[in-house]
């Protein structure tokens, strides 16, 4: 497209009114999917938009409205969210308190002067500090997840003087260039080298963590941080092994490492718990939160830490700063996340659905060996390991035929993700346990028996 105002200003206008209906014609639909994808192709990245279209079979399935656990294409058709945008929809699409919340201070303020004091932020580490575990009093709000563990690792520099990271094969911490380092697949880090210092261990292996933070890098440079999922998402789901954590709090302080918890997918009630961290009762010196964060309104992230290494940030403030990160709206639906999850109790319904779900997808593994082969997570944060990437995508596009969205882990293809909203219903978990059931015995059908 070669500049052209007046088209510009024609076409936002009618975009606008396109917001504002409430009723779309039939017309008005198919022009909606039919630009949406003309215009990914040849303005976004035509070469996502195959991934975009996700398990349909054609592109019409645009996404238009959603609420509670289920959301609605253009055209209508309902869906169960199994998926949870990858784990952001912790309090359910569109919560009324935090649609509230957030309506209401847009009718104030939207975004702070970066100059006076903007009360929301306050509120918000306050309440921060209020749920999180230990002494983690101090919080910077971020954008997004990937910010979030920018910000702990400057605070580890910072703290330590040190330069070196260590993080566990499997992770995923996002894909700026900070936390790109930590995220483990080769893949995505390759093209970007070098990258800050980083070393991988195998996820759960205190031997190995051990000897990462007894020995010096060849630059003579110790560990700042060890930076670890206390539940890895991308990674397949795998939960730490009981006493990991714990070991990984000594370990660190044996040698002078600061301990970073990425509870950015595992956080803000997914796991049963507040944080996954609180099940095994171990306080890092920094904690990373996004996605859920925000209430599934609006994106916000946080650094969160401790006084002590929070000291050399409080000296020079200015060492991290950010225009948008904690403005006042994101603030609002944050404040209002955190009341939600605590008035309805939804970390503890977040681990009752999740013992109601896991015993009857175990049943289905031994049922059907040949295609789904381990189930495992806690709470509402399940994995499903199939025999293969292609039963695991089979199965996914027979439950989309079924009316439920679902989607793998980004660096295990073989898992596919269980994160619905935390305020899915019972009825809705078994809607959807029909039509895995359903949908694993199409699959089983066309693989060959395991013998
Ligand atoms: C554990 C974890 N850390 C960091 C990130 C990066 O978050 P964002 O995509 O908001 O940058 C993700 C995103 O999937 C994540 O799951």
């Amino acid at each position: 497209m070669t500049q052209d105002l007046e088209k510009a200003k024609a076409k936002s206008r009618e975009v606008l009114e396109l917001i504002s209906k409430k009723e779309l014609t039939q017309d008005e639909r198919d022009k909606v999917i039919e630009e949406s994808v003309r215009y990914w192709t040849d303005h976004v990245n035509a070469g996502f938009l195959k991934y975009r279209k996700s398990v349909s079979t054609d592109y019409t399935a645009v996404e238009w409205e959603d609420n509670g656990a289920v959301f609605r294409d253009i055209n209508g058709k309902e869906f169960i969210d199994m998926l949870g945008g990858f784990g952001v929809y912790n309090v359910g699409h569109r919560h009324p308190t935090v649609l509230k919340a957030v309506t209401e201070q847009l009718q104030r303020q939207a975004i702070h002067s970066q100059e006076l004091i903007d009360p929301l932020r306050t509120y918000l580490a306050h309440l921060v500090s209020l749920i999180t575990p230990g002494d983690l009093n101090y919080s910077f709000f971020s954008n997004s997840g990937t910010e979030s563990v920018e910000g702990c690792m400057k605070m580890a520099m910072l703290a330590t003087g040190r330069k070196h990271f260590v993080g566990t094969v499997g992770a995923f911490h996002g894909k700026t260039l900070g936390s790109l380092g930590g995220t483990s697949k080769a893949m995505f880090r390759e093209p970007f080298m070098p990258l800050l210092r980083w070393s991988h261990i195998p996820f759960g292996d205190v031997k190995a963590l051990e000897t990462a933070l007894s020995c010096a890098d060849f630059n003579g440079d110790r560990v700042a941080a060890f930076v670890v999922e206390p539940v890895q998402g991308e990674g397949g789901i795998n939960v730490a092994p009981p006493g990991y954590l714990k070991a990984a709090r000594e370990l660190c302080d044996k040698y002078g490492a600061v301990l970073v918890f990425d509870e950015i997918q595992s956080g803000m009630g997914r796991t049963g718990k507040m944080f996954y961290c609180d099940y095994e009762g171990v306080v890092p010196d920094l904690m990373a939160l996004g996605k859920a964060f925000g209430g599934g309104v609006m994106p916000i992230g946080a650094v969160v830490g401790t006084e002590k290494v929070w000291a050399k940030y409080v000296e020079n403030p200015f060492l991290h700063t950010t225009t948008f990160g904690g403005n006042p709206l994101a603030c609002a639906a944050a404040i209002a996340t955190i009341s939600v999850l605590l008035d309805e109790d939804l970390p503890k319904q977040a681990k009752e659905k999740g013992e109601y779900m896991i015993p009857k997808m175990n049943q289905l593994a031994k049922r059907y060996p040949n295609v789904l082969s381990v189930i495992r997570g806690v709470g509402l944060m399940i994995g499903m390991e199939f025999t293969s990437n292609e039963t695991g995508y089979s199965v996914a596009k027979e439950l989309f035929a079924r009316n439920i969205l679902i989607s793998g882990t980004y660096i295990n293809a073989r898992v596919l993700r269980v994160e619905p909203p935390l305020v899915i219903s019972y009825e809705q978990i078994d809607i959807f346990l029909k039509a895995l059931e359903e949908s694993i015995a199409v699959v089983s059908k066309l693989q060959p028996a395991l013998t």
